[in-house]
């Protein structure tokens, strides 16, 4: 049977800063996660495994170890922040106060201006989940919004858990077919 496994990039430095988007490199705890992660992969001796990464530089950093062809898609890159790309929540509550509560009051359909709403990712993400259906064994290195889309998509989860279903850094997450829908289990490495 095949697996999908799905994981965060590695801790970046923009994560250190509690900074939502940008293009940052891994900081140096997730340069560890992406070695741990080489050798993971290793150890699962996986047949025919392809590594599907975002085009940020977090996620193909975070491939680096990985002995297996990669592809870089652009429909994997993280949720749009618009005008809030490279500001904390902190920031964004001060400077923009009424979206901020607009967020809280309905994640699942707020669009960031200039940006977008996990509704428009979930649209994104239809032809992703489309290659995914027919490949064999991938490993999906992508960023937190998007996994939630992916898990939400395998696990049957409703509009309103999605945006807030937990997806920790440094965690593999492995899918495995059975009967009617999939096995989920999360593996945390030790970095
Ligand atoms: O900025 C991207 C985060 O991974 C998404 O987090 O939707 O909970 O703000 P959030």
């Amino acid at each position: 049977p095949r697996t999908i496994y799905l994981t965060r990039h590695g801790e970046s430095e923009m994560n250190l800063q509690g900074r939502i988007g940008g293009n940052s490199d891994l900081s140096e705890q997730g340069d560890k996660y992406a070695e741990e992660l080489g050798k993971f992969v290793a150890n699962e001796n996986i047949p025919n495994l392809k590594v599907w990464t975002s085009e940020l530089k977090r996620t193909i950093q975070t491939a680096r170890f990985i002995d297996a062809p990669k592809e870089h898609w652009k429909a994997l890159n993280e949720i749009d922040a618009g005008i809030c790309e490279g500001m904390t929540y902190e920031e964004i509550q001060d400077q923009y106060p009424q979206d901020f509560a607009d967020r809280d009051q309905d994640k699942y359909h707020y669009r960031y201006p200039s940006g977008e709403s996990y509704q428009d990712l979930v649209a994104r993400l239809e032809p992703v989940i489309l290659e995914l259906e027919r490949h064999e064994n991938v490993m999906v290195i992508c960023h937190q919004a998007v996994l939630r889309c992916l898990l939400a998509y395998f696990q049957d989860k409703s509009a309103d858990d999605l945006p807030y279903l937990k997806v920790p850094l440094h965690t593999v997450i492995k899918l495995t077919p059975v009967a009617y829908g999939c096995r989920v289990e999360f593996g945390s490495l030790d970095i």
